[in-house]
């Protein structure tokens, strides 16, 4: 399907089927005019390779796509000829996946969170030599794009932050992607935050967090019963402002995810961020 072609239904392929995010977007998407799901894969040789992406994904009333779980990328591709690739993976397989896709014509979606600043570049060098839409979004949901956003315009005005970011105990890579994203937008508005006012000793390494070239501090706390959430906090002279958003299920990212894949059909090069989006249209 080429770009400009929007009366037909856009094709997607998921990367991650067996996944928290995988299952929800099948979910979601089961019975979409607009975002047809024509296949799926997820772990090498996994026990789900050929049962059906309803049952895979647990689609409600136990219903049945008629689409089976391919065995990986080549196959699903063979089987299938999507137009893009929601991937929601981790991070090296996304990488692999993205490559691949780009040099045959196949737009990713990324929502898999650790790729590198390296990754980025070479995506969209990639991306643009080839003239393929390709997405990198780190997190699917509005309401934390707004959060980011929101921090980014605070960030013209307070020079002292620091982003605590807090997550279930399953994910494997910390910062988490959103909190990254956060520091390259707060970095948009100044080049230095929390200029040195003491001698700082660390007593236990880590207990200041992580600094981003620009100075701000990422904390990532993972215990049992968080979801996804994260908290900015800016703090001036007699004054605290807390700029937070709280994930509580999978729901939150659904539109976030149409949007991304209407848009990656539109692009010839790398987008990344939902903010891309959402504010090119204000
Ligand atoms: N952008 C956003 O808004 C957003 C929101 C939430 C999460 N995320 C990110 O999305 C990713 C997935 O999150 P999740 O909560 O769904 O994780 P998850 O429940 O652990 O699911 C991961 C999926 O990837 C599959 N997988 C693992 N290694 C693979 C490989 N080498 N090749 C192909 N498939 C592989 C898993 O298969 P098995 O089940 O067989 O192991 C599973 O289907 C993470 O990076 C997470 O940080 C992004």
């Amino acid at each position: 399907m080429t770009a400009s072609d929007t009366s037909k239904p856009i094709k997607v392929a998921v990367a991650g089927i067996s996944g928290r995010m995988g299952k929800a977007f099948v979910q979601a998407f089961f019975n979409d005019p607009v975002i047809r799901i024509v296949g799926a894969w997820g772990r090498e040789n996994a026990e789900y390779v050929g049962l059906d992406i309803g049952q895979v994904a647990e689609v409600a009333g136990g219903a049945r796509a008629g689409i089976l779980v391919s065995s990986g990328f080549i196959e699903c591709v063979a089987a299938c000829s999507p137009d893009v690739i929601l991937d929601v993976t981790q991070a090296e397989a996304a990488w692999r996946t993205a490559t691949s896709a780009i040099g045959k014509g196949i737009r990713p979606v990324i929502g898999t969170s650790g790729l590198s600043q390296t990754h980025l570049k070479e995506l969209a060098i990639l991306a643009e030599k080839n003239n393929v839409g390709t997405m990198v979004v780190p997190n699917f949901s509005v309401g934390a794009v707004l959060m980011m956003e929101f921090a980014r315009q605070a960030g013209r005005f307070i020079p002292n932050v620091e982003v605590v970011e807090m997550h279930h105990t399953q994910k494997i890579d910390a910062p988490s992607g959103t909190a990254m994203h956060t520091a390259n937008k707060l970095a948009e508005s100044r080049s230095h935050y929390n200029a040195k006012r003491v001698e700082e000793k660390e007593l236990m390494t880590g207990a200041r967090g992580a600094v981003h070239a620009s100075g701000v501090r990422v904390h990532s706390l993972r215990l049992p019963g968080m979801i996804s959430h994260q908290e900015v906090l800016f703090g001036s002279e007699g004054e605290l402002l807390s700029i937070r958003h709280d994930s509580f299920n999978t729901k939150c990212f659904i539109e976030g995810e149409r949007m991304a894949i209407q848009h990656v059909m539109t692009q010839k090069k790398l987008v990344v961020g939902l903010d891309q989006i959402l504010f090119a249209r204000t």
